[in-house]
């Protein structure tokens, strides 16, 4: 498995990978290319991927506002599950943000999402179950 960055030229099978991993795409939204061209001009370190050859087995985007890093949508395809690839990525990601100054990583994981609940447990993160999560958007596509 190799762990590599990502470039717009990945979209489409990065794409790909969250309908597999049965993620909820923006596609109008954040998730368009364009949208997606332009967070990787902003942050090239951050879209990582593991390939098994040429197929996108599974990809993180993490994120930092200067204070705080992110991971944000893990996915691993269903046929590559269980091997170990999201501790790869979860440990690539955590690196990433460390070489941009970053020292605490922060995780938003649905409550009935075990696996992923479970992974996040697994590398080291704690739960926090008196923070609640709100947001406010400028429109249903974004
Ligand atoms: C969550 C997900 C990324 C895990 O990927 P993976 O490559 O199979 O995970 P790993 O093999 O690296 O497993 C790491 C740890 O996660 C936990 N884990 C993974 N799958 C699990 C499952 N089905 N049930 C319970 N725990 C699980 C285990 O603690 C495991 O550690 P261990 O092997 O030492 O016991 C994958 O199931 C996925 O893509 N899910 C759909 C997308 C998603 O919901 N993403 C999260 C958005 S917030």
């Amino acid at each position: 498995m190799k762990i590599r960055r990502l470039t717009i030229a990945d979209h489409r099978e990065l794409i790909k990978l969250w309908e597999r991993a049965k993620l909820p795409i923006k596609a109008r939204g954040r998730d368009s290319r364009t949208h997606i061209a332009r967070e990787l001009r902003c942050n090239p370190d951050f879209f990582i991927g593991a390939f098994d050859g040429a197929l996108l087995a599974g990809a993180i985007i993490a994120s930092h506002d200067g204070r705080k890093g992110w991971l944000n949508r893990i996915a691993v395809d269903p046929d590559y599950r269980g091997r170990g690839i999201a501790k790869l990525l979860t440990t690539a990601g955590e690196r990433a943000l460390r070489r941009h100054g970053i020292r605490i990583f922060g995780l938003l994981i649905h409550v009935r999402n075990r696996a992923s609940l479970s992974l996040a447990r697994r590398m080291g993160y704690v739960e926090h179950d008196d923070i609640a999560y709100l947001t406010k958007r400028d429109g249903e596509h974004i």
